[in-house]
């Protein structure tokens, strides 16, 4: 298992590209199981998670080609010859956002079969909600051997109102109901970016949407869908993560290739905090900071609010602030798993429920601690950026999944980071019983 040596202390200068957005980039592979053309995607980033969402994707009988070099080289997928609808296990517990499948293996092959997702690190993320829109639709749902089984001859356009705003579950039934009969008309939708993306390509491939981006979708499904080009948004979490990068470690950061009103509530808190932001243009940001850092508190919400996505990345920087900083988890539950190794690493942090209550500034030291899931690691390397000393983070293929390259693009700026790879690491269990 990799792990990441970081030596603490170095300010972030410099320049810092920005790659295409996971979480667009996955509802957009599994776009291309509507059609039997060519979906060709520009900007795909070359992460952990998109090679799980080409093996899922290929062991079902597409043929997928993730363009090499540039992380802008393009990525095709055809799904002409689809052999079997299914979502193994095997892939799903390793990426829960494998179950964005199940909305277009309906629509396109009237069958799913995905597997149950387990419970994960930052709670139990059900996916009943996209079960219930497709029921609206017509599907009749089986649950047998840990597998939801999906099956409809012809998926009906519905109203559907969904009792919770979820991202994920958004794009599934926007993706079902492009190729559904008649109207669909879906309330309380997500409005992220990444569901606008979605609709982008969805629109390009020939699908009737309106009001992606609002909390009310209207689709008039067609009968077929065809092949499109599209370029995947750069990725709003790791545009923020360097921001926060920048400002905690005193610094002077141009964020390129960003789009700096996805990241607005970020950039807002960060001034709040003290550090200072510049919107360069439509695709840049600069943050400086010279300290010292103020308390400010945020809470979580569905966008534009402040993310969840970037809640472990912003406590990191409120244990160099002054003062006291509430942070409050409004949309998952055990979302502070990184609370424990940034106590042991100095950090003044007391969680209650779904608040977590840090005192600043500490001065952190160095530590060996442990990633629990991909934006706790996102934090403890921001830590680390600060610590006197040399940390040891373990388990960074969590990073990997969503980050690209992140020590290479951390070291262009100045940090001090090195990748130990093939080091021998006790398996939990293992670790357990010593
Ligand atoms: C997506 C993002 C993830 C981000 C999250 C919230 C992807 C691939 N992942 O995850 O990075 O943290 O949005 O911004 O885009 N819920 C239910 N039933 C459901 C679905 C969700 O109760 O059927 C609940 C969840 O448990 C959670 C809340 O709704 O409490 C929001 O979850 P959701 O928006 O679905 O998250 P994901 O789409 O899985």
């Amino acid at each position: 298992m990799d792990k990441f040596v970081i030596r603490g202390g170095n300010p972030l200068r410099g320049t810092v590209r920005i790659s295409g957005a996971k979480n667009s980039a996955l509802p957009c592979m599994a776009a291309a199981l509507l059609t039997d053309h060519e979906i060709a995607l520009d900007n795909i980033p070359h992460v952990r998670d998109i090679e799980t969402e080409k093996r899922l994707l290929t062991s079902m009988g597409a043929e997928v080609r993730i363009g090499t070099g540039e992380a802008s080289n393009c990525t095709t997928i055809c799904c002409r010859n689809l052999s079997d609808p299914v979502a193994q296990y095997e892939i799903v517990k390793t990426m829960r956002a494998s179950s964005l499948v199940l909305g277009p293996l309906v629509a396109r092959m009237g069958l799913a079969r995905v597997a149950i997702p387990g419970g994960c690190a930052i709670g139990g993320r059900p996916i009943d909600l996209h079960i219930k829109g497709l029921e609206k639709m017509g599907a009749t749902i089986e649950q047998a051997h840990g597998y939801i089984e999906a099956r409809a001859s012809k998926l009906k356009g519905t109203h559907l109102v969904f009792d919770k705003i979820t991202v994920t579950g958004t794009e599934d039934l926007l993706m079902a109901a492009v190729l559904a009969e008649g109207e669909s008309v879906m309330e309380n939708c997500a409005r992220e970016p990444e569901v606008v993306d979605l609709a982008a390509l969805l629109v390009a491939m020939g699908a009737q949407i309106e009001g992606a981006g609002t909390s009310t979708i209207r689709v008039q499904g067609v009968k077929s869908l065809h092949g499109a080009h599209h370029r995947i948004i750069p990725d709003r979490i790791e545009a923020g993560t360097f921001l926060i990068a920048g400002a905690i470690t005193c610094g002077d950061l141009i964020i390129a290739e960003c789009n700096p009103d996805h990241i607005r509530a970020v950039i807002g808190k960060a001034e709040e905090a003290g550090a200072r932001i510049d919107v360069l243009s439509a695709h840049s940001v600069r943050v400086q900071s010279d300290g010292p850092l103020r308390a400010a508190d945020i809470s979580t919400e569905e966008y534009p609010g402040f993310p969840t996505d970037m809640q472990a990345q912003y406590m990191a920087l409120a244990t160099q602030a002054e003062g006291v900083s509430g942070i409050k988890e409004n949309i998952f539950e055990n979302r502070f798993m990184h609370v424990q190794e940034l106590v042991r690493m100095g950090a003044n942090i007391r969680v209650d429920g779904r608040t977590a209550t840090v005192r600043g500034p500490s001065r952190l030291s160095a530590a060996a601690v442990m990633c629990s899931d991909l934006r706790a690691s996102a934090s403890l390397v921001l830590a680390a950026l600060v610590a006197d000393g040399e940390s040891i983070l373990d388990r960074v293929y969590h990073m990997d999944r969503g980050y690209e390259r992140i020590e290479e693009k951390l070291r262009n700026v100045g940090a001090e980071i090195e990748r130990l790879g093939n080091v021998f690491a006790p398996r939990p269990a293992e670790a357990r019983a010593k």
